[in-house]
């Protein structure tokens, strides 16, 4: 059946011409493409990548130009400003995982947030403004990917992001409800109001949004490389931003920064072979760690969104996330025991569960406590790429906050990654999350992430290439799309569109897309001691892509949750 509506697209496509490009159609099938597929958050970007597979490059190639085009084209969460993880699979095999996450400036300080008598200060500053800003590592995270695997030159790459900052792109609905969801805070900062409002007033659907500064900025970058962001005209342009406005990153903390080759965490789940981010991210530790946990029983045969499954599910993300919010943090920083990685360290996890009865998250690390948490806007962006040649790229990349901290330099956004990291023991950021000292701040170090770019692989071949904004519930979002494949026997599309539950150990609740799951399910979780809110509101919006393993065709799914885009050819 899937075939039948698969090869009824592609034919479809070739009715319009030979070089009909597969767009995005109706809610209940992905795109079908039978050599190539981008799929991103924002259409414009993912033209860009689609142009640049046409044009012979590679999957890398087309990140790279689709991290540029995001920068303009989704100003909330695309960034020269911020930071990301890269995961390539090349046709050969052989992966690679990259970590241009921001760095902690050096004059950063554990308690560089907190008043006298130890209280965070009013305000939020973790998350608004200067002090909240790390020094940014996407720009030389893509040219750390570019001198490693691309094969077209570094400006053409960044070409389609100038000329889109040029010319514009249309204010769509979603771009229009990200400005107006944040609009108070763009108010209050003159940079953000002059590249998002027009007279500081709210765009309208079908405005053009241009951005001459950034096209600037990005000529700059297309001519000089990152040389000019790290040492030259951008990075004063930072350091005397941050200087005025009271925030930490100096020369010194941009000619340090270097984006990094990490060792992939991969694991087998059910015979199918996972390659995910590791350290400084959580996600692909994590993502093991409630996997592996689950394989120990045949969720499969427990009915979907049941209550069965569902505590099951919710059980092993609760310890996968204990152990997440204790342990981990940036590699350089401290050392993650290595016995984590091991199989029997999840299996003893899931010894640990009551199959009748919710566990207290209280009970599992104690060491964890919570104040009460406040619940800010967010933003991130992430990206899947396959090119005809076989090569693959899951990417994820973000400046925390939609609109990061609001400041801006030469056209873009400044990230206010800094949240990420322990502000207090026990003071939850804007997830939520409630993370200990070894997540503390300290200078140079690199804030835990949750960010999740994944790529499987069965047979010798890529299966599933996924991964989502969302903050701590990226990891649970690629864990459900992973289980409703290859437990449930899902599409992609289906996993991808499925109704979403999430738990992250504190708060002690199980959080659930209101669709999700029957009064019956919420009522049988209650009686057996679990808390469950339904919140209105998406868990995660993932960009994912599948490869049939029959047909060789490519299935491209942009989340139904967000304006994005999913087209090959
Ligand atoms: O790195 C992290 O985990 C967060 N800064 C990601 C933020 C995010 O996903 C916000 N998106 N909605």
């Amino acid at each position: 059946m899937r075939n039948s509506v698969a090869l009824g697209l592609l034919v479809a496509a070739s009715l319009t011409g030979s070089t009909a490009l597969a767009q995005q159609p109706r809610w209940w099938s992905p795109v079908v493409a039978d050599s190539a597929m981008v799929v991103s958050a924002k259409s414009e970007a993912t033209r860009v990548g689609v142009e640049i597979l046409r044009r012979g490059g590679n999957a890398v190639d087309a990140a790279i130009a689709v991290h540029f085009a995001l920068a303009v084209a989704l100003p909330s969460a695309g960034n020269l400003g911020g930071g990301g993880f890269l995961v390539v699979r090349t046709a050969d095999g052989a992966v690679h995982t990259y970590d241009y996450r921001e760095t902690a400036p050096l004059a950063a300080s554990e308690d560089m947030y907190l008043d006298e008598s130890g209280e965070v200060r009013p305000g939020h500053p973790s998350w608004f403004g200067a002090l909240a800003v790390a020094t940014p590592g996407s720009v030389a995270g893509m040219k750390l990917v570019h001198e490693r695997h691309a094969t077209l030159p570094w400006a053409e790459l960044i070409e389609p992001a100038i000329e889109l900052a040029e010319r514009g792109f249309p204010v769509d609905p979603y771009a229009l409800r990200l400005i107006a969801g944040k609009v108070d805070d763009i108010r209050r900062f003159p940079g953000a109001a002059a590249i998002l409002l027009s007279d500081g007033q709210l765009p309208a659907v079908g405005d053009t949004l241009r951005q001459p500064e950034l096209a600037r900025t990005l000529q700059l970058i297309a001519t000089q490389g990152p040389a000019v962001f790290y040492h030259g005209e951008i990075a004063d342009s930072i350091v005397g931003a941050m200087a005025r406005r009271g925030g930490l990153v100096t020369h010194e903390d941009l000619r340090r920064y270097r984006a990094v080759e990490r060792p992939p965490i991969t694991f087998d789940y059910r015979g199918y072979t996972v390659h995910s981010m590791g350290p400084p991210s959580s996600g692909g530790i994590t993502l093991k760690l409630i996997l592996e946990q689950l394989e120990t029983i045949d969720l499969g045969n427990y009915p979907y969104h049941g209550a069965r499954a569902v505590h099951r599910i919710v059980e092993a993300m609760r310890r996968a996330f204990a152990e997440r919010n204790v342990l981990l943090g940036d590699p350089d920083f401290v050392d993650i025991p290595e016995s984590i990685l091991a199989e029997p360290y999840a299996h003893e996890l899931a010894a640990s569960i009551d199959t009748l009865r919710a566990t207290s998250s209280i009970d599992i690390r104690p060491e964890l406590s919570a104040s009460q948490a406040t619940v800010e806007s967010t933003e991130t962006t992430h990206f899947s790429i396959v090119d005809p040649m076989g090569n693959a790229v899951a990417s994820t990349t973000t400046i925390n906050g939609s609109f990061g901290s609001l400041e801006t330099v030469a056209g873009f956004f400044l990230n206010n990654e800094m949240d990420d990291l322990t502000v207090k023991p026990g003071v939850p950021n804007a997830y939520g999350l409630v993370q200990g000292r070894s997540n503390a701040i300290q200078p140079g170090k690199r804030p835990l992430s949750a960010m999740t770019p994944t790529i499987v692989v069965q047979n010798g071949k890529p299966r599933f290439i996924v991964g989502s904004p969302g903050g701590s519930t990226i990891i649970t979002t690629v864990a459900q799309i992973l289980i409703g494949t290859i437990d449930y026997g899902m599409t992609l599309a289906e996993a991808l569109d499925g109704g979403r539950i999430h738990h992250q150990h504190l708060p002690d609740t199980i959080r659930a897309e209101p669709w999700t799951l029957s009064e019956d399910t919420v009522a049988q979780l209650e009686s057996i001691g679990h808390r469950v809110e339904m919140r209105r509101g998406y868990s995660g919006r993932a960009q994912g892509i599948e490869l049939g393993p029959e047909t060789g065709l490519l299935y491209g799914r942009s989340d139904l949750r967000g304006g994005g885009e999913a087209a090959g050819f």
